[in-house]
């Protein structure tokens, strides 16, 4: 399969002294206070903050792309030697969809609906003339493959609606590569999904962007997750660049102290324990609906506790609760 344009280790973006500004409550705030960043070739870096630290702004300013109500103030963009904020829309819409492209966080907003998952992973190769229809379809099956989609072959002739949040997710992702791009952003792409799913998007993320040494922002505000995919993290806040280091260094040693803050886990104080008032105790659930969704669960709660059910997509929490109306009448074998 084709790579991209770039060699690794080749400067690919250099943003310099980057200032955005949104408009809310009728006048203009500072969003993003004077960023730099360098991208090399094949890289991934891993931009990380709180809510609202401007990751997402950032994230888009470095395919030169400002959402509606932002304006970018002051600071240069090059990528591969050209200004993004000096090119009209016209002029970056030719990088957009071809050397530059985005994972958002919910592929199922992002998707049409009508329209076949292959069709909508080629549309913007073809348009862009990098392949004709029949080699994009035949490429994206392989991408379908690396990324570990089932029956990669036929998967791409379903609808958005017929397959799993963590399979749309990886269709986006084929979606993004199809054009072999030089940069890809993804934008927190796996924090709609359960655990085990996001592990595995995860990692077929991380190895289509090294298969084809494609430089990515990862953008999170989860901090196992960006330990995964980057190679190098930088930790924002209001804006602004608390510090970046390569990742091992920034786990091992992070040196100021709002990322300290981030990675010390703060282990949540238990409420009081008063006496053990049993409120709900359920033995040996089984339910099934044709198949088997539970069996043998037990539960007990306790008066003022809280119980958390965890479980990956189609594990039975719902079932468990028993709130799920179409199974409590098929719940049977149960004690309550
Ligand atoms: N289109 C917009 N217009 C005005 N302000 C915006 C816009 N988008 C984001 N902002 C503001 O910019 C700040 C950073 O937002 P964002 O980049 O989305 O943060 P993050 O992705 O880190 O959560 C927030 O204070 C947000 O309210
Ligand atoms: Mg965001």
């Amino acid at each position: 399969m084709m790579s991209n344009r770039t060699k690794k280790g080749d400067v690919l973006l250099s943003i310099k002294g980057l200032k955005i500004q949104g408009f809310s409550d009728e006048k203009w705030h500072d969003i993003i206070n004077g960023i730099d960043l360098t991208l090399h070739a094949g890289e991934v870096l891993g931009l990380i903050g709180e809510s609202g630290a401007g990751k997402s702004t950032l994230g888009l300013a470095a395919m030169g792309y400002t959402q509606p109500g932002c304006r970018i103030t002051e600071g240069e963009i090059i990528f591969d030697g050209v200004d993004l904020a000096k090119l009209s829309d016209v002029e970056k819409r030719k990088f957009w969809g071809d050397r530059m492209t985005y994972v958002a966080q919910s592929a199922a907003a992002s998707f049409n609906p009508a329209r076949r998952l292959i069709v909508q992973t080629t549309a913007s190769t073809i348009r862009a003339g990098i392949k004709n229809r029949q080699d994009a379809y035949d490429d994206a099956k392989q991408l379908y493959d690396v990324l570990n989609l089932p029956d990669p072959d036929n998967i791409g002739d379903r609808y958005p609606h017929q397959v799993s949040g963590g399979q749309l997710q990886r269709v986006m992702t084929a979606m993004a590569m199809s054009p072999r791009p030089d940069l890809l952003v993804f934008d927190e792409p796996t924090t709609a999904l359960d655990v085990t799913t996001q592990v595995e998007v995860l990692a077929s993320m991380r190895s289509i962007v090294q298969e084809f040494n494609t430089a990515a922002i990862y953008i999170t505000h989860d901090l196992a997750v960006v330990a995964q995919m980057a190679d190098v993290i930088k930790v924002l806040r209001y804006g602004c660049e608390v510090e970046e280091a390569p990742t091992r260094q920034m786990l091992s040693a992070p040196k100021e102290a709002y990322t300290k803050s981030l990675w010390s886990v703060r282990a949540l104080e238990k409420p009081q324990q008063t006496a053990k008032a049993s409120v709900l105790s359920l033995k040996n659930i089984d339910a099934s609906y044709g198949i088997q969704v539970l069996k043998g669960v037990d539960l007990q709660i306790f008066k003022g506790e809280v119980l958390a059910l965890v479980g990956e997509s189609g594990s039975g929490k719902s079932v468990t609760s028993l709130m799920h109306w179409p199974f409590a009448a098929v719940v049977w074998h149960c004690e309550v």
